[in-house]
């Protein structure tokens, strides 16, 4: 069987598909009628989340039996159209978990005590000491939307802390949050609550741009993490609202487009700290996610039950 790569993924996953005697061609920033005609006879494709698998991308491909995506996130997948040319879509929902869950807690102490801003100044020559004043996650309170498998990582670090945990996800019961010692408010509440509000949520249509400038302004202050997916969180809304001093900061690893544009608002707000989605990028979560996959294409070439996304 001919499986196509077209977004970097772990060695170990490569050789994985190979050993079960699989054809692996890697085709990396492949675009447009040069994707169309590398995925014409391929039998699967690995994607992360930089190529888009689109109605066209199906046509193209009459013998595609599965789309593996080496991570969480399928929202660069067309299900729909999958699911009309009866290709399996899978993806590897576990081996990054820890890695997404270290990152935000990375990127809330990164934000609230200005970390890269000092740090740059201070590669410059700069002695800023006095500049910086920052805040203390402890006994702060956290607000987490979408309490899903980073959502309840994250809980339980911070937690560990000594935050205090609210969380809004309408689709999780009472107990699941009551055993990660957080409570379970409605959406307005868990805004209004939070020091720091952290989003974990897939973007889907009922999410996009679910934290936008009303949502802001009920925070009326604090700092935002996403390291979920970008779009949840409104680029302009937020970078205004950092820029206007309603909140004290961001920060964020993913972006509505990427690689994001130089000119995206974000950029430019000193207060906001970036990351370019690097929230999966450790060794171990490489490695997991990618010979995940790898057994996924292998179960269903095998015609046996495959992870959906
Ligand atoms: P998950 O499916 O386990 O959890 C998502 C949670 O969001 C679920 O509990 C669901 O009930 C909840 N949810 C759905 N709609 C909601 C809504 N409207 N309001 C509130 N909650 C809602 O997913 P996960 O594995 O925890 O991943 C979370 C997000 O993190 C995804 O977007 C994923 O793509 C992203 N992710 C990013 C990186 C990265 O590199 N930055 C790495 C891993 C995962
Ligand atoms: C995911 O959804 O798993 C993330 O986007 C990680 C990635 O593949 O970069």
């Amino acid at each position: 069987m001919k499986v196509l790569v077209t977004d970097p993924i772990d060695d170990a996953g490569l050789e994985r598909l190979r050993e079960s005697g699989h054809e692996v061609e890697t085709a990396y920033d492949v675009t447009g009628e040069a994707l169309l005609d590398a995925v014409a006879d391929a039998n699967a494709l690995v994607v992360r989340s930089g190529t888009e698998v689109d109605e066209a991308l199906f046509e193209a491909a009459p013998d595609l039996v599965i789309v593996g995506r080496a991570g969480i996130g399928v929202d660069n997948i067309d299900i729909d159209a999958a699911t009309d040319h009866g290709v399996i879509v899978a993806n590897a929902p576990e081996g990054n978990v820890r890695a997404a869950a270290e990152h935000t807690v990375a990127m809330a102490f990164a934000a609230a005590r200005s970390i890269p801003q000092a740090h740059a100044r201070l590669k410059n020559g700069e002695w800023a000491k006095g500049d910086y004043l920052g805040t203390e996650l402890n006994t702060k309170t956290l607000g987490i939307v979408g309490l899903g498998r980073v959502g309840q990582e994250v809980a339980k670090r911070l937690d560990g802390i000594g935050m205090d945990l609210v969380a809004y996800d309408p689709y999780i019961s009472e107990e699941r949050a009551d055993r990660l010692g957080a409570e379970l408010v409605e959406f307005e509440a868990c805004l209004e609550r939070a020091d720091f509000l952290t989003v974990h949520t897939p973007l889907t249509p009922e999410t996009a741009d679910l934290i936008s400038t009303d949502e802001l302004e009920l925070m009326g202050g604090g700092y935002v993490v996403n390291c979920a997916r970008g779009g949840v969180v409104d680029e302009d809304a937020l970078a205004a609202a950092v820029e206007n001093e309603t909140l004290d900061g961001a920060a964020i690893d993913v972006f509505a487009d990427e690689p994001v544009s130089p000119d995206n608002p974000l950029l430019s707000v000193e207060d906001v700290v970036v990351t370019p989605h690097l929230g999966a990028s450790t060794e171990a979560a490489q490695e997991n996610v990618a010979t995940s996959i790898a057994d996924q294409i292998d179960a269903a070439f095998a015609g046996e039950p495959v992870m959906n996304a």
